[in-house]
C-alpha cells in the first residue's frame, strides 16, 4: 500500500452505510442484490480502515427505525449480518481487530443474539482496531437507556444527582470507553444523521458522498480522510491559524 501523505488521521471514523436499494434499483436489480454487495463494501472499508492507521470504525449496519421494513427485507439483512459474523469473524480475530456491538440488545432474537456477543468474546482482547458495529441501534433509545440506568443508580444511592456530568452520560451510553467520532461519512448523498450517534457527534466532521454503498471502496474512504485532513476543527476555540495570526 502506497504511504497515506496526510497530516492528520482520525483516530474514530463512523460511517453510515446508504444507498443498498437505490444502487439495485438504478440497475434493475432486487434491493437484496445490493446489500449483498454491500457486505463487500463492508470487508473494503475494514480493510482500508485499517491500513490507513484507523483505530477505530463504527459502522451503521440496521437502525431501530429499520425494522419499519418489509419483513423479507429485515431478515434478508439479518441473514447478511450473521453471514458476515460467521464467514469474517475468524479473519478479523486473525488481524487483531476488536468488535465491539451497540444499539438494544434485550430484546434481539436468540438467532442473532448470541453470535455478536461470541464476536465481542472472541475478540475481546484484540489491540490493533476496534470495529464497532451499530446494530438495533437508535442513538434516541441509547440516550433514553442511559438516563433509567443513570435514575437507577440514583436510586440506589450510587450517585448524587449533583455530581450527574457530561461524563456520567457518556459512561452510561453504549460507546462508553469509546473515543467520539472524529469523522462521520454517509454514502448515497442524503445529508443527515437518521437517529445515529446525536451524543457522540457533537464536534465530529461530516463528509458526504454521493457515491451508493455497494460502490464504496478504499479510494472513497481515502477520499474521506484527505477532506477531515483539511478541515479546520476549532471546537468552540479558536484555530491554531488564528491563534498564531493574534499571538
Ligand atoms: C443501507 O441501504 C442499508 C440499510 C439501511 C440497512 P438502504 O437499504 O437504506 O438503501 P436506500 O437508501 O434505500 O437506497
Ligand atoms: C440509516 O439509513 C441506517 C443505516 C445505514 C443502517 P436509512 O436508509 O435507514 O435512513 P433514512 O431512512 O434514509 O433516514
Ligand atoms: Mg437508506
Amino acid at each position: 500500500m502506497a504511504k497515506l501523505d496526510l497530516p492528520i488521521i482520525p483516530q474514530h471514523v463512523a460511517i453510515i452505510m446508504d444507498g443498498n436499494g437505490r444502487w439495485a434499483k438504478q440497475r434493475g436489480l432486487p434491493r437484496t442484490i445490493g446489500h449483498n454487495k454491500g457486505v463487500e463494501a463492508v470487508r473494503q472499508a475494514v480493510r482500508a480502515a485499517g491500513e490507513c492507521g484507523v483505530k477505530y470504525l463504527t459502522l451503521f449496519a440496521f437502525s431501530s427505525e429499520n425494522w419499519s421494513r418489509p419483513e423479507a427485507e429485515i431478515e434478508d439483512l439479518l441473514g447478511l449480518l450473521r453471514r458476515f459474523i460467521r464467514r469474517d469473524l475468524a479473519d478479523l480475530h486473525r488481524e487483531n481487530i476488536r468488535i465491539r456491538i451497540i444499539g438494544e440488545r434485550q430484546k434481539l432474537r436468540s438467532d442473532i443474539l448470541p453470535l455478536l456477543l461470541e464476536a465481542e468474546e472472541t475478540t475481546r482482547n484484540n489491540t490493533a482496531m476496534t470495529l464497532i458495529i451499530a446494530f438495533n441501534y437508535g442513538a434516541r433509545d441509547e440516550i433514553t437507556r442511559a438516563a433509567i440506568q443513570l435514575v437507577k443508580d440514583v436510586q440506589a444511592g450510587l450517585v448524587d444527582p449533583q455530581d450527574i456530568t457530561p461524563d456520567a452520560i457518556g459512561s452510561r451510553l453504549d460507546t462508553a470507553g469509546i473515543p467520539d467520532p472524529d469523522l462521520i461519512i454517509r454514502t448515497s448523498g442524503e445529508e443527515r444523521l437518521s437517529n445515529f450517534l446525536l451524543w457522540q457527534a457533537a464536534y465530529s466532521e461530516f463528509v458526504f458522498l454521493p457515491c451508493y454503498w455497494p460502490d464504496f471502496d478504499r479510494q472513497h474512504f481515502v477520499e474521506a480522510l484527505r477532506i477531515f485532513a483539511a478541515r479546520d476543527r476549532r471546537f468552540g476555540g479558536l484555530s491554531d491559524a488564528t491563534t498564531a495570526v493574534v499571538v
